[in-house]
């Protein structure tokens, strides 16, 4: 049986990732460290806060004392590294954080897994760890920075980020690198293109394009709506993290992306006419500094070295999303008015 050390689980991919494990492995032991940022949101785990094989703690990944204490405590034999500051647009105004949380964060993970799992912790030329040991990177295809017209990015693209989070993010990719190089440790990285699905913060695009629209809220497209993102939904991104654990090859890195290239302003049509609504609600806003025209990835790595593939259609996916957003009003609700929080007070402070 594994024992799962998920960072960020509590957060949109996080969530899903747990809800995906223990739906497909009756032996599992899952260990959901989140911090609680802003957006971090318990409710998206409430259905599974009392199965006997999770367990949650609070604690920030850069904390080395409760990161050290979960190892030993539990045992972890299995890292899959979500937790970060995730949103572009909060990066450009406030930087600082991203690579406090991303970078150091990092740091700490990798740094505790090597001197836990390693065979002789006090040997520095030691390149032995314990047997199935193995840390996974979730990083992201804005690490290659932006495309043109052409072209996709595959695992040697050059790395090239353009905003503080991409930079951040790429740092953090170097670091497990060099853990893999200087110390052998058991790593992947895995590149994602833009998740989509339940539980996802209203602060991206398709969730907050939903709830403007239900909302009868203006809709803001950045610049000329015709920047590109290759998306993917929630669970097949799920599919292929775990396609990696147990048959990605020690050291590489795998792309991850829905074969889904959208232009913003689609997607915003989609879901005008997928909620009823009409484009008087759109509104051309001031467009982002030093935003990417396009992002797209060659998925041939992993479906034909792993045979993972996308199974969701961007119809079939987009479709199953509204409906969820639209049954799920009270959740959108406590995440816009702040209520969320409160959850894990009466969950847990009380305790
Ligand atoms: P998210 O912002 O929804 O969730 C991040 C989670 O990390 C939250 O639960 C938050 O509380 C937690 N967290 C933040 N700082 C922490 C800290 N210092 N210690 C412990 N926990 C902390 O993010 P997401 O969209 O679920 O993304 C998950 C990962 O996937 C990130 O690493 C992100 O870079 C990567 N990624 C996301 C996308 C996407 O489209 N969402 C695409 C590519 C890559
Ligand atoms: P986002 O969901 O923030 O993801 P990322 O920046 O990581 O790709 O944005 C997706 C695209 O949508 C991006 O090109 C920026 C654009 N966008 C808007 O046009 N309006 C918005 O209000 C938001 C949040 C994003």
């Amino acid at each position: 049986m594994h024992t799962m050390l998920v960072t960020g689980g509590a957060g949109f991919i996080g969530s899903n990732f747990i809800h995906y494990l223990l739906e497909t492995y009756d032996t599992v032991r899952i260990i959901n460290l989140d911090a609680l940022t802003y957006a971090g949101n318990l409710e998206n785990l409430r259905d599974v806060e009392s199965d006997p094989r999770y367990v949650f703690v609070k604690g920030d990944v850069r904390d080395k004392e409760t990161v050290d204490r979960v190892f030993e405590e539990y045992g972890v034999d299995t890292l899959v590294h979500f937790a970060a500051e995730s949103h572009v647009d909060r990066s450009i105004t406030q930087p600082e954080i991203f690579l406090s949380t991303n970078i150091l964060g990092t740091g700490v993970l990798l740094d505790s897994a090597k001197r836990h799992w390693s065979l002789r912790p006090d040997d520095k030329y030691c390149r032995e760890y314990r047997e199935g040991v193995r840390y996974l990177q979730v990083s992201t295809d804005e690490v290659y920075g932006a495309l043109g017209k052409t072209g996709m990015f595959t695992e040697t693209t050059p790395l090239s980020p353009n905003s503080p989070y991409s930079a951040s993010k790429t740092s953090a990719d170097l670091l497990v690198r060099a853990y893999s190089e200087t110390y052998g440790l058991p790593v992947n990285i895995t590149r994602c293109s833009n998740n989509y699905g339940p539980y996802q913060f209203p602060e991206k695009l398709i969730p907050l394009m939903i709830h403007n629209c239900l909302a009868d809220q203006p809709l803001p497209v950045y610049g000329d709506g015709m920047q590109i993102r290759d998306w993917l939904h929630v669970a097949d991104h799920c599919a292929a993290i775990d396609a990696v654990l147990r048959r990605g090859r020690c050291g590489e890195v795998y792309n991850i992306g829905g074969n889904n290239e959208k232009a913003n302003i689609e997607i915003v049509r989609l879901i005008l006419a997928a909620t009823g609504r009409d484009e008087s609600l759109i509104r051309y806003v001031k467009d982002r500094p030093g935003h990417d025209r396009r992002y797209a990835i060659d998925n041939t790595k992993i479906t034909t070295e792993l045979g993972w593939a996308p199974r969701y259609t961007f119809e079939q996916g987009m479709a199953e999303t509204v409906q969820w957003y639209l049954d799920n009003t009270a959740w959108v609700e406590h995440v816009v008015s702040g209520a969320y929080r409160d959850y894990y007070r009466d969950m847990y402070d009380n305790a």
